[in-house]
């Protein structure tokens, strides 16, 4: 999978991506992010890439021309499977929408910033809206990092068997149950018994029962999804 992610400041990616297992997977090819300078396609010698909002009215605008720009060469470049806009206007990121994307080879993803894009861009490129919860960030950069992450550790051969995502909270609509490591005993604080007892079928019955459990505690509404 190759990630293309357009942003006017993209120092603030310079660093998610090149540790643990993100790292790991660009170094097996399994997995590529791209981050591209918005400004480097900016208009005149100021290389301006926001403008004042018609109609008035606080806050600047990313304009089109340097988005269109970079989108256009990148498309003439490769086929792009979904072009991502991150706004908290989007639709909420879940992890359906995350094994969905894992799915696709190419995707650009454009961060926002000040007051937003000018909103032809939408209209023209966007093919879906993602925001990553209901606050709002000073920009999409930190979002789009959310997202390249969750996307990563989804793609085959990322993560080894044992930690495959298959196994992860949210997978099936269920959170994840407690898990413990040595020491057995800390302090007067025990782990559960039955996780001693060698009895797979019985720690696995456990497991799932602590998961329903958790969510029934936790998040009742993803049982009713
Ligand atoms: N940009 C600003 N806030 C955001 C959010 N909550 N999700 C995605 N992109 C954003």
């Amino acid at each position: 999978m190759r990630i293309d992610i357009i942003s006017a400041v993209p120092q603030l990616l310079d660093s998610p991506f090149t540790h643990s297992i993100l790292k790991r997977a660009q170094q097996k090819q399994l997995f590529e992010v791209q981050v591209h300078d918005l400004r480097q396609y900016g208009i005149g010698k100021h290389h301006q890439i926001d403008d004042y909002q018609f109609g008035g009215g606080a806050g600047m605008v990313m304009m089109i021309e340097p988005i269109a720009a970079i989108i256009e060469q990148l498309k003439s470049e490769r086929p792009y499977d979904d072009i991502i806009y991150m706004t908290p206007d989007g639709e909420r990121l879940n992890q359906g929408i995350c094994n969905h994307l894992s799915l696709k080879k190419n995707i650009i993803i454009l961060c926002g910033h000040y007051k937003g894009i000018d909103e032809r861009i939408r209209e023209i490129y966007i093919t879906r809206e993602i925001s990553i919860g209901d606050y709002v960030l000073s920009g999409g950069e930190l979002a789009a990092a959310v997202l390249v992450d969750a996307l990563g550790r989804l793609l085959p051969g990322v993560l080894n068997n044992e930690s495959s995502a298959l196994f992860d909270s949210f997978q099936d609509n269920l959170l994840a149950p407690p898990i413990y490591t040595r020491p057995a005993d800390y302090q007067g604080h025990k782990i559960p018994e039955v996780l001693l007892s060698g009895h797979q079928k019985k720690i696995e019955d456990w497991r799932d029962e602590q998961s329903l459990l958790r969510t029934q505690q936790r998040r009742p509404d993803l049982l009713e999804e």
